[in-house]
């Protein structure tokens, strides 16, 4: 796909997306406001929105309208912003600034930070579960995201690189680690995706496939970035992995032989495409525009 073609679709589905999910939280004079003001504060914050962005396309690449995504593609964004807004907590990665801003916890607390996190998940499935989309549809959506959230996807994924901080990983644990902590999402992203497009099992195989490289080539790029960027491009501090003692691809071969990863599992994502769907132009395009990322 032509750069210019692409990066306008790709502001146009984010500024979509930020536009559902700025209107998705019903505001309320309840005594608990304020817990509803934290679930707003982190999830219009900013944010790339990759998640969603994957959850449309595929859905489009199979003919589905954005419309039938939308509700997935929401919920995905406020599962992952749960899953940051506990990743900033000083109990996990102790980092102060998220997408630009305070982290949740600093603006708002700590107990309120969690409970944001927690009401954004159980939101995440509420939204999944109000789709318009049949039924039988509906449940296998809620069904992957619950296991690409739970103790097997980013939940395990995260207390496998909390638990083994300080450790020697080899470079098999480290890709185990990413596959949990961040393919998952951006898996269960895909698979969503095709449901809402009403695709097969086998196209839902392959996005699945897809995701789990995209996923690995962004977080090594996510760890290149914590030792090479700057925090005002970032909106979120550099050097936390080497703070926290984290073993990374990074710390474990250096950028050269990371940035050559990121360039092998974007291939490896884009390989699977052809086959199993008609349209990907857009879907390759991104995976090589996130593996070029510089914030
Ligand atoms: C951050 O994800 C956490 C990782 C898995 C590396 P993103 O880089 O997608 O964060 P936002 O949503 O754009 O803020
Ligand atoms: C991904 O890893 C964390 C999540 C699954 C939320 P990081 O801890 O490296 O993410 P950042 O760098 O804080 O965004
Ligand atoms: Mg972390
Ligand atoms: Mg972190
Ligand atoms: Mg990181």
């Amino acid at each position: 796909m032509k750069s210019d073609v692409f990066l306008k679709e790709l502001e146009t589905v984010k500024a979509t997306v930020d536009d559902a999910l700025n209107r998705a939280l019903l505001r309320t004079e309840a005594p608990y406001e304020t817990l509803l003001d934290a679930m707003q504060y982190s999830l219009v914050a900013g944010g790339k929105r990759i998640r969603a962005i994957i959850c449309i396309k595929f859905c489009e690449a199979l003919g589905g309208s954005l419309k039938d995504a939308l509700p997935a593609a929401c919920a995905i964004e406020m599962l992952h912003t749960y899953t940051l807004i506990h990743d900033d907590l000083p109990c996990m990665d102790d980092d102060n600034m998220r997408r630009g801003k305070p982290s949740n916890h600093i603006a708002f607390g700590e107990s309120t930070a969690v409970l944001a996190g927690d009401a954004l998940q159980a939101y995440a499935f509420e939204t999944v579960l109000k789709s318009a989309l049949p039924p039988e549809i509906v449940v296998k959506m809620a069904q992957i995201l619950a296991e690409n959230s739970g103790a097997h996807g980013v939940c395990g994924g995260q207390y496998l690189d909390l638990s083994s901080a300080g450790d020697q990983l080899t470079l098999v644990q480290i890709l185990k680690i990413y596959s949990k902590k961040t393919s998952a999402m951006i898996s269960a992203a895909a698979q969503m995706g095709v449901l809402a497009g009403g695709g097969t099992a086998a196209q839902a195989l392959a996005a699945g496939r897809y995701a789990m490289s995209v996923g690995l080539a962004f977080q090594i790029k996510d760890d290149i970035l914590d030792c090479i960027a700057t925090e005002a491009k970032l909106g979120k501090p550099i050097g936390s992995d080497a703070e926290n003692g984290k073993t990374t691809l990074m710390s474990r071969l250096g950028i050269a032989q990371c940035e050559e990863l990121v360039e092998v599992e974007t291939e490896n994502a884009l390989e699977v495409l052809d086959e199993h769907f008609e349209d990907a132009a857009f879907l390759k395009s991104l995976a090589s525009y996130l593996a070029g990322r510089s914030c």
